[in-house]
């Protein structure tokens, strides 16, 4: 293979899936790209920023079931509802994949197939516990909870018994190879903790892994075996090759494989540290160069995650502040590698504070008093003196630090820097004070000094918060009356004095207001929560509920459906008749303990052919996390009541 240019960059985020749309913690590793993406162009660097969505997989295919669509069609709404979130925070991606594109479906066959060539795949039957929630397999020590099933240890949500013939992948052959590559290459994965995490995994002793299913559909199917679906981890983590050209374009792809930084929340380590190393040697493809683990974002100290029912809709921090104060809370509050909690208190607090307050107004009276006191353009300064100069060269330190910790991911200690300098340039002009010497006309070339000391910090300042906060960088930029974009400054050519004297400056708008955290608070209260507002009611008159026939039945017999996994038969008593009725309940319920229950069956529902037996019926159940409860009744009951 070629060899990558030394300027090459590649950055990806996770592919996200589509089994909802996104919230906060999505958006917040997708900032972090592009903060790095925007920062490495300034540094002269050809950069590819990849993102993308995960659209296979058992968790997808139940999602759209629930809402009675075709997965590829709640993937095209997701689809949507991404690329506008990234629209709305301004997000430059380059490239944004769909794993359903047949062009990555083409590669992953094509990849399987060159694993099962040599060996590093072959054919076997997988007996254990799955979590539709992780896409995970569970690993064997996971212990037996008292009703017989398993937990996930990863998200605690309860998992599925699979039993059944798949593809494995020989991940035993690759742990010494893993092991070795960690301790040759110790910041393969960051920050450091999580690389300990990692090697005491691969201590632990790796096995192989089931790599196919046949119960799932939604997947691309294995080459010459069309039963198999190709496991979703598998395919999902090739968007990294494929997204970049990976036997497509071969030149784009060699230009920037290996990636620089496979930037994933802490949650998904394992699949990337371990598995996808293992995928690609077995390729035989050189390896990633970072995995950066990043913390969780928390709300009222729990992970912020759809199924726990707490996540944070952005758009309405975006409809109310617009980008860059949520691009820059997130990125400001706590350093990368740690777990943040989002609270609206401290967001408000964090914004009006940094950004109206310290940013906002230094802004707003340097260009007002540049534009009151000369007309909007200094034409002539006296030399500097010693406070001017403290302000020049405490810039040149910034840099320097800033560089560094943009460099090592410690985007908000480069914050931090940053704010302190914006301080230091307030200070500056409360000592000097120019609005008195604009009163005497001996001292304008004075006057003109310190404005234009403001004004070129200003000029630094916007430009290295431009990874962060590009669109306030870029407006403040503009305001200075500069011409050449911000970005065709390279990050080595930034100087204090890069500003050009006889510069006319524009009106400057207000950059960022400030809102008082009752009027936020009140915004989020008058949203609907983002599940409520997917679901769209649609209402039924009072006569076309009469016109359900729903009474309590009782079940006479019940027996598992042959040859299905979650198919009951039962005979049930309506009160006036019996009838036969099939119910997916199997994985909850054995047929045994159904006998003799009372529940709550819909008997004017058009008979449906199940399995070749007719349904004459139906019972209720609620889902809970795909899996049906039954509601019986804590009294007696006559059978064949009617419910209303
Ligand atoms: N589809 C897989 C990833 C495949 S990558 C080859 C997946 N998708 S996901 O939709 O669940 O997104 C997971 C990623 O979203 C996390 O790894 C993290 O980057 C981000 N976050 C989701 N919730 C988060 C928080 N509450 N806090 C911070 N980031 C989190 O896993």
């Amino acid at each position: 293979m070629a060899k990558r240019s030394k300027k090459a960059f590649y950055v990806t985020t996770p592919i996200y899936y589509v089994n909802d749309v996104p919230h906060i913690g999505h958006a917040y590793t997708t900032i972090i790209a592009d903060a790095l993406n925007r920062f490495k162009k300034l540094l002269g660097n050809e950069v590819f920023f990849l993102t993308g969505t995960d659209e296979h997989g058992q968790k997808v295919e139940r999602a759209a079931t629930e809402k009675g669509l075709k997965p590829i069609e709640l993937a095209d709404q997701v689809v949507g509802r991404f690329k506008d979130l990234w629209k709305a925070l301004n997000i430059s991606y380059d490239f944004f994949i769909r794993t359903t594109e047949p062009f990555h479906e083409k590669s992953v066959q094509k990849i399987f197939q060159k694993l099962k060539n040599k060996g590093d795949i072959y054919k076997g039957i997988y007996k254990g516990w799955y979590c539709v929630s992780d896409e995970n397999f569970l690993a064997e020590d996971v212990p037996l909870e008292e009703g017989g099933y398993k937990i996930c240890p990863d998200c605690g949500k309860r998992a599925d018994v699979v039993s059944e013939e798949c593809y494995f992948f020989k991940l035993s052959a690759y742990q010494k190879p893993l092991l070795d590559f960690y301790a040759q290459n110790p910041t393969f994965v960051r920050p450091p903790s999580r690389m300990n995490e990692v090697i005491s995994f691969a201590r632990q002793g790796l096995k192989d892994l089931s790599i196919t299913r046949t119960s799932v559909e939604w997947g691309i199917p294995v080459p010459d075996d069309a039963d198999h679906t190709i496991y979703v981890w598998f395919d999902a983590l090739h968007n990294y090759l494929t997204g970049i050209g990976y036997d497509w374009n071969m030149e784009l792809f060699e230009k920037f494989w290996p990636a620089t930084v496979h930037l994933i929340g802490k949650d998904i380590l394992r699949f990337h540290a371990i598995f996808w190393p293992a995928f690609l040697m077995a390729a035989e493809l050189p390896l990633p160069q970072t995995v950066f683990g990043h913390g969780w974002w928390l709300k009222d100290q729990t992970k912020m995650s759809k199924s726990k029912g707490n996540v944070l809709d952005p758009h309405i921090i975006l409809k109310t502040f617009g980008a860059d104060p949520l691009r820059y809370f997130l990125l400001r509050e706590v350093p990368i590698g740690l777990d943040g909690n989002f609270s609206h208190e401290g967001f408000v607090h964090r914004v009006n504070s940094d950004l109206a307050n310290d940013l906002g107004n230094l802004v707003q009276r340097t260009l007002i008093m540049i534009q009151n006191f000369f007309s909007g353009k200094i034409e002539e300064t006296d030399k500097e003196e010693k406070g001017d100069k403290e302000i020049r060269l405490e810039f040149e330190r910034l840099k320097e630090k800033v560089l560094n910790f943009y460099e090592n991911y410690a985007l908000s200690r480069a914050l931090e820097e940053i704010w302190t300098y914006i301080k230091s340039v307030n200070k500056y002009l409360a000592v000097n004070e120019p609005w008195k010497l604009s009163k005497d006309q001996s001292k304008r070339k004075r006057l003109g000094r310190i404005l234009y000391q403001a004004e070129a910090a200003l000029r630094a300042i916007s430009y290295l918060l431009f990874p962060v906060i590009p669109g306030s960088s870029e407006k403040i930029w503009n305001f200075l009356g500069e011409e050449k974009p911000i970005e065709e400054e390279l990050f080595s050519e930034l100087k204090f004095d890069n500003l050009k004297l006889g510069q006319e400056i524009k009106k400057p708008d207000p950059l960022f207001p400030r809102i008082a955290l009752k009027d936020f608070l009140k915004e989020e209260e008058t949203q609907p929560s983002p599940a409520r507002k997917e679901e769209k009611m649609e209402y039924i008159n009072f006569d076309e509920f009469k016109r359900m026939d729903l009474r309590v039945g009782e079940v006479l017999e019940a027996e598992k459906v042959e040859g299905t996994e979650k198919l009951i038969k039962l005979e049930v008593d309506i009160g006036t008749e019996k009838r036969t009725m099939v119910a997916g309940v199997a994985d909850v319920y054995s047929a045994e303990e159904l006998v003799g229950k009372k529940l709550v069956v819909i008997v004017n529902l058009k008979p449906a052919i199940i399995r070749g037996i007719e349904s004459q019926g139906m019972l209720l159940a609620a889902e809970v996390e795909g899996k049906a409860t039954i509601p019986f009744f804590d009294k007696d009951v006559l059978t064949g009541a009617k419910v209303r």
